[in-house]
Parts: C-alpha cells; structure tokens; sequence
C-alpha cells in the first residue's frame, strides 16, 4: 500500500524562512519513499514552499466557494489551483470550531473539485449526519467522489485540545469501514495525535490509507521518521 500523509501545520511556523526551511527539510527526507506526501502550509507560505529545490506536493488548510469577487480576505480554490496547489483540507474542526457549518463545508467542496483540486474533507464523530449534508448535491454535478478524500479525525483526538488521546487503531478501522461503505471508492485517513511510533497502527488495506498529521509535522525528523514508517506498511 503506498500510504498518504497529508501535513496540517495549521498557523505555523511563524515566519517564512522557517516554512521555506521545513518544506526543504522534509521534502529532501521522503524523497523516493513508497508514500504520497503533501505539506499544507498557511496560504501566504504557498508560492515559496511551491517554488523550492525539492519537489513536493502542496495544498492549503481551506478555500472559498467563490471564483472571484467582492469577498474580503477569501481566497478561490481556482487561485490555489494556479499556484500549483493539488489538494485542499477542508472543514476542519478547527474552523467549525469558529462557525463553519457543513453547508458551507459541502459548497467549498464542490467548488474545490470543479476547479480541480482534491478536497480533503474531514469529518469527526457524527460522521453519519456530516457526510449527509457534506456530500448533497455532490453526484448531481458528476463529479468523481474518487477524487476526494476523507479524513476520520474526531476533536478530542488532535494532539493540542486538553486531554487528547490518539483513536485506538480497532475504532479507526471501524469507523472508516462504516465511511468506506457510505462512499466508496474514497481514500480514506485518520488524524489525531497521529506520530512517527503509532503511525503504522492505523494504516492497511482494511483501513486508513493514510494519515493526516498536525503537531508532528512541524519537526522534521519526527515528520520523515512518520512517514518512512508509514512507507513500510
Ligand atoms: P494533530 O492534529 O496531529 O496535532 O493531532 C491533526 C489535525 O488537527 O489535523
């Protein structure tokens, strides 16, 4: 199985040289690995970490369902796309946090697939209901839902909120059956308090594909060790 490993570094780091300088890092260390791996750093690190010596695939944290036009401070998935961006996180907990509703989650979707990025749409606990609404509407416009994927992530799992604990790897593959069954066909990962010693837990034929990672992303070597593991599986 060649795993997929997607990196969330969220609001960080701090400033460009660092960015520039971890996408180096990481870039250089999986390079050739039997794994798919692609850094999701914040929209103004983009174009540097695109324009790098060391190739890798990137994406962005979030996008609008808008083209263009009178929306301050969004950014179009058709942006991202001519940037060079090849997936695009979306309705992460963290955002739904601060008001993001599946609506919402559901129109950035469909914009993000017409304009040819690969959503990665996560999903947590009620993932029954969410993925109702999440994907109305989706096979109306022919889209390829193969072109998606899903991540199982549940709050209380990702490493920075109080008491977080990773899923144990037996309700992982539970939960990504029972995903796998509502869409099938769809790459399908798991993300929490996911690192370079558990990493191989979850991932299989029979259940995640890959992972989505936050903290341990952000250090280099805990990020290639992760995913040299995940190569392995
Ligand atoms: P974590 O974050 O790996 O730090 O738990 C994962 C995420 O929020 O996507």
């Amino acid at each position: 199985m060649r795993p997929l490993i997607i990196a969330n570094w969220k609001m960080n780091p701090s400033n460009s040289k660092e960015a520039v300088d971890l996408a180096n890092a990481v870039a250089k260390g999986v390079e050739g690995l039997e794994a798919d791996v692609v850094l999701c750093p914040p929209f103004v690190y983009i174009p540097q970490i695109l324009n790098t010596k060391y190739q890798i695939q990137v994406g962005a944290q979030d996008c609008f369902w808008e083209d263009q036009g009178p929306y301050t401070g969004e950014v179009s998935p058709s942006m991202l796309k001519s940037l060079g961006c090849t997936y695009v996180i979306l309705g992460h907990s963290e955002r739904r946090q601060l008001g993001e509703t599946s609506i919402m989650v559901n129109k950035k979707i469909k914009a993000a697939l017409l304009a040819g990025l690969i959503p990665v749409v996560c999903i947590g606990e009620e993932f029954e209901e969410e993925m109702k609404i999440i994907f109305h509407g989706i096979k109306n416009l022919k889209l390829e839902i193969k072109n998606l994927v899903l991540v199982y992530e549940p709050v209380w799992a990702i490493s920075t909120n109080p008491g977080a604990k990773a899923v144990t790897p037996k309700d992982v593959k539970e939960s990504v059956a029972f995903m796998r069954s509502i869409a099938k066909n769809t790459t399908i990962l798991y993300g929490g308090s996911v690192d370079s010693k558990n990493v191989t837990e979850f991932l299989g034929e029979d259940t995640a594909q890959g992972a989505l990672v936050g903290g341990a992303s952000l250090d280099p070597k805990e990020f290639i060790a992760l995913v040299k593991n995940a190569a392995l599986v």
